[in-house]
Formats: structure tokens, C-alpha cells, sequence
């Protein structure tokens, strides 16, 4: 985070006193990359999550988007109180949720509460609020991770995805018409964009939605249980405690997996970052356990 409460300029500050009354102190979380400022704020009228971007930062859609949804989403999500755009910056102010990032690993009891929450958001979230923006099957349609990482890395290529490269290609190409739906999916489901509050999984950070099947979240969370030390079955038991799961089609699921997979060893190729080895190889897991 490049910024602390008091760094903030002196205009911005006072347009968001202007909603909260005055800030007592602001507490920076434990997690989150994308913004400027973020921080649970104590306020004259209580406690609020606030986070800012500056308004010429690239990722600044991320925050107007964010806002443009929240009106959108059932109590699962963070209520948006206000939105305040000043000296080049915008903020956005969230209903605080006190509690802790999820726990994902094996045996956690905040698994049955993540379930819960899946098929209570996909229930809400059906049909898509009407939204402007790209649908999961756009977002992924003409994507060609693994043929690229053909083609410039092949280095990259263990033995057990070179032999199956022709069917990972086919996967990733058939992928957007197979992940394409009318829910609306969050897209970027961890464990740190998970609350455990009072008993609920809340789920935060709705900068990212799309529309696409009812499953795609579900599988978005495989993954990260699959990272958290679940086996890929292990992880996949989980998931097919949801009927949604259950009417999902295998091999729209394998291509979800295969795209993923591919988009991360495209990235841990190409970017910086130790994640994108972790999640190449944990998408990676998951496919080798759904092809054989
Ligand atoms: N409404 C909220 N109440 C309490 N803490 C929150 C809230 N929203 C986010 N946080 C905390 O801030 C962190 C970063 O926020 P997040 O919206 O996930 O931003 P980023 O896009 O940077 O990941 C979260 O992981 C969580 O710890
Ligand atoms: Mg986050």
C-alpha cells in the first residue's frame, strides 16, 4: 500500500469525514494488493472499510466496477455506504465486516460455511443483475495460453503437459462457449476475498465479476483448496456438496481447469512472482487428476 491515512490529501480526507464524521484511526488489513489505500477506518459513526485508488492509476476500473455491482449483491457481500471521488481519487466505503480471511485447508469448519454461501450467491445471482462489462466466455474467448506457451516456452513444458498439450489447446479453445452462463460469478474467489464473521462466509472484493455458469466459482475455490493441501479429489468432494457442482458438465469443468492452468504457466513464464509457480502447478494438480 504506497499510502497512509495521513498521507492522503487533505481534500479527500475531508470529503470522506464529510460521510463518516471524524477518523479516530485507520488499520491497514493483512491482505490486498490492488489498492492506493485501504483501511478499517473508526469513524464518529462507526467503523468502515474503506478502499481508495488514485483515479489515474490502471486499475482504477477495478474500484469503479466494484461499485457499479455492489448495489447488485445480496448480504453476502459488503454493503457499499458511499462512494467519493475528489482530487484525483477515488474511495470507496464498505460495511466493516469484523472477522478473519477463510481458512481453506483440510478439516477447516469454515468449508460448510463456504458452501453455503456458494449456493446461496448463485441462487441470488441468477439471472445476472443487469451489468455492463465482458461475460466470463468474452473475457476467455480467443485466449490461447497453452498454444503460447508452445510456442514461446516450451521449456516450460513438463512431461506429463507436453504429452497432452494437443488436448489442453482443444480444451482452452471449446472453454468460453462451456463457462459461459447467467450467473453472476466473482472470479476471483481466495481465501483472503472470504470473511468468517458470526458464523457466515462473506464474500468480499467484487471487483472482478461475470457472467458464467452457476459452477464457476465453485471451481475457482477447487483450485484454492487444492493450494490449501487438499488432493485434487479431496477438493473436488467438497465441491459436489453442491447440487450446482453436481449438474456441472465434466468437461466444461476440465476446460475451466485447463484455461486456468494454461493462463498461469502462461504467466509464470512471462511475469514476475512466485504465485504464478504456485498456481501454475496447483491448476496443473487439479488437471492431471481429471485427466489421468
Ligand atoms: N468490508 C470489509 N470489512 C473488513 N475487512 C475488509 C472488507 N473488505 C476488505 N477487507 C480486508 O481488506 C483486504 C483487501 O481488500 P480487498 O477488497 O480484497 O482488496 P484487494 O483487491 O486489494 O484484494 C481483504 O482481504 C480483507 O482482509
Ligand atoms: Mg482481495
Amino acid at each position: 500500500m504506497a499510502y497512509a491515512w495521513d498521507d492522503l490529501p487533505a481534500d479527500l480526507r475531508a470529503s470522506i469525514q464529510l460521510r463518516t464524521g471524524h477518523v479516530t484511526k485507520a488499520v491497514p488489513p493483512t491482505a490486498g494488493t490492488v489498492s492506493d489505500y485501504a483501511a478499517t477506518l473508526d469513524t464518529a459513526t462507526g467503523p468502515v472499510f474503506c478502499k481508495a485508488i488514485r483515479t489515474d492509476n490502471p486499475r482504477a476500473w477495478m474500484h469503479r466496477r466494484e461499485a457499479a455491482v455492489s448495489p447488485a449483491l445480496p448480504n453476502t457481500a459488503a454493503a457499499l455506504h458511499w462512494s467519493v471521488e475528489a482530487v484525483g481519487w477515488l474511495a470507496l466505503g464498505f460495511e466493516h465486516i469484523p472477522g478473519r480471511h477463510a481458512d481453506l485447508s483440510p478439516g477447516s469448519g469454515d468449508l460448510p460455511l463456504i458452501t453455503r454461501t456458494l449456493g446461496q450467491l448463485a441462487d441470488a445471482l441468477t439471472p445476472a443483475p443487469p451489468l455492463r462489462g465482458f461475460t466470463l466466455a468474452e473475457r476467455w474467448s480467443g485466449q490461447d495460453y497453452w498454444q503460447t506457451v508452445r510456442e514461446r516456452h516450451p521449456d516450460r513444458l513438463g512431461p506429463w503437459t507436453a504429452v497432452r498439450l494437443d488436448a489442453l489447446v482443444t480444451a482452452e479453445r471449446e472453454a468460453p462457449g462451456l463457462v459461459d452462463g447467467r450467473t453472476l460469478a466473482h472470479t476471483d474467489l481466495t481465501g483472503s476475498n472470504i470473511l468468517i464473521s458470526g458464523g457466515t462466509a462473506r464474500v468480499i472484493d467484487w471487483a472482478f465479476p461475470a457472467p458464467g455458469a452457476p459452477w464457476v466459482d465453485t471451481a475457482y475455490l477447487v483450485v484454492r483448496l487444492i493450494g490449501a493441501g487438499h488432493t485434487p479429489a479431496e477438493a473436488e468432494q467438497w465441491a459436489a456438496r453442491l447440487p450446482l457442482w453436481r449438474e456441472a458438465s465434466p468437461w466444461a469443468v476440465t476446460a475451466f481447469g485447463a484455461t486456468l492452468a494454461g493462463l498461469w504457466t502462461l504467466r509464470s513464464a512471462e511475469q514476475p512472482g512466485r504465485q504464478w509457480d504456485i498456481l501454475s502447478a496447483h491448476g496443473l494438480a487439479w488437471l492431471r487428476h481429471r485427466l489421468g
